[in-house]
């Protein structure tokens, strides 16, 4: 029983389903015999079904066989759907044949192990209904940014892995030997989308980006997925305006698509309905002053940390963008600002819910000395920089872009605990194995 003709677990619920026969395949969610009979649960892509298989029916040899298949073993049936309002969904497929493609050995997840077993065993875990549902959001939510970009005339580049700097601050990125120089894996994709405005104008890249933070926190990972986008004659105004608009079409279409697999991970889908813009705004000079009045140790000059986004925005039901931070907190090419010469023009987008940064935006420093000044306030060599700021030399205008955090923005949106539980194969600073 290999070859065409097989049907998903979902052509089995459909209307006219009943009474025809289907051949399925796929694995085993669990299984039991009592009194000559078999109840198999079959999962495939599109779903679950329950399939029953009596021993005078299949005969002996192949009874027996399909009975010690092990959870997550693979079959293929060949059966007639009925409606049985005891089997789940209320449709079973009653089996004329069953062939194991694979017996399998005991399944080694199984309840009540430690989330490191779970980790070490990731490649099965995925298997799992959560991780499923967790999946087919993401996919989602990647495709939703893409139709948006696509209708906004944002375009499709792909930027290197690969890189001879760092752009985002030396200590956090990979390192390695590349042919007897260093090279560093991407951390963000910005510096090259800046080279392709000149001639695409909008352009971005969803790529993944490295950061070797040490941080073993719920929300940093260091592989993770960047979307980036930049475009060319765009304002501080017109960046958050453009993020506002991402941010809300790809939550409601999001909502609208997968409101079952939401619902599952305890995200009803109207709450991500219900994310409107335009988000509230607070500068960081004023977060300061909210956060020392609630007895957080800062001042002019700290970095916000976890711990004080998330006091910013736990009673928060929309997002909210984080402004103006002083310029040496942030990265040597945001524009410093022309109503407070301290400051960038930039700006965290932060989840609600005390979730924290899911966005960083800024408008892009197009001078040549103030960009030389930071280099050098940075500890950095601007002769690595050289090819950045021959851009600012032919054709420099001015633009604006941002980096979202596509784990970051799933772990919001599903209400997930760690960062890790929204990709697959989570590299952390403790593992990147499996
Ligand atoms: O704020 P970041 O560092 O900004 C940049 O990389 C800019 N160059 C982007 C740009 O303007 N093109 O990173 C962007 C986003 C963050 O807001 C955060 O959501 C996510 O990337 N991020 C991480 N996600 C998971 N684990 C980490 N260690 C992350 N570091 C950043
Ligand atoms: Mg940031």
């Amino acid at each position: 029983m290999t070859g065409p003709g097989y049907g998903t677990v979902a052509s089995a619920f459909s209307r006219d389903a009943v009474g025809t026969t289907m051949r399925l395949r796929g694995w085993l969610l669990r299984s039991r015999s009592s009194g000559g009979i078999l109840f198999l649960l079959l999962r495939d892509r599109t779903g679950i079904v329950q399939v029953t298989g009596r021993r005078d029916e299949l005969g002996d040899e192949a009874f027996d066989a399909a009975e010690h298949v092990q959870v997550e073993g693979a079959v293929a049936v060949e059966g007639v759907v009925a409606d049985d309002p005891r089997a789940p969904g209320g449709r079973e497929v009653r089996a004329r044949r069953i062939t194991v493609l694979d017996a399998g050995e005991p399944f080694p997840i199984f309840a009540e192990q430690t989330e490191e077993f779970r980790l070490d065993k990731r490649h099965l875990a995925i298997r799992s209904q959560e991780l499923v549902a967790t999946f087919r959001v993401k996919a989602e939510l990647l495709r939703a940014f893409r139709e948006f970009l696509d209708r906004e005339e944002v375009l499709e580049v792909t930027p290197p892995i690969i890189t001879g700097n760092a752009a985002e601050g030396g200590a956090e990125a990979f390192q390695f030997d590349y042919f007897g120089r260093p090279g560093y894996l991407s951390q963000t994709a910005q510096l090259y989308l800046e080279a392709m405005i000149a001639p695409h104008e909008r352009v971005y890249a969803l790529t993944p980006s490295f950061r070797a933070e040490k941080s073993r926190t719920p929300r940093h990972i260091t592989e993770f997925l960047n979307l980036e986008i930049e475009l060319a004659w765009c304002d501080f105004e017109e960046l958050l305006a453009f993020i506002e608009r991402m941010f809300v079409d790809v939550c409601h279409v999001v909502a609208e698509r997968r409101p079952a697999e939401l619902a599952f991970l305890g995200r009803p889908p109207e709450e991500l309905r219900a994310v409107r813009a335009p988000f509230p705004r607070i500068r960081y000079a004023e977060a300061i002053d909210r956060l020392v009045a609630q007895g957080f140790p800062v001042a002019w000059g700290s970095d916000l940390g976890s711990s004080e986004e998330r006091a910013l925005t736990l009673e928060e039901h929309q997002p909210r963008f984080l402004t103006h931070f002083p310029r040496e907190l942030k990265a040597f090419y945001m524009l410093q600002s022309p109503d407070d010469p301290r400051t960038v023009e930039a700006a965290d987008l932060l989840g609600p819910e005390g979730y924290g940064e899911i966005v960083g935006a800024s408008c892009r420093e197009t001078r040549v000395d103030k960009l030389l000044e930071r280099l050098r306030a940075i500890g950095a060599d601007p002769a690595t920089y050289e090819w950045y700021l021959d851009l600012r030399r032919h054709g420099n205008v001015p633009h604006a872009g941002f980096g979202l955090g596509v784990e970051r923005m799933l772990r919001w949106m599903l209400r997930r605990e760690h960062i890790r539980d929204t990709t697959p194969f989570p590299r952390t600073p403790s593992r990147h194995t499996p």
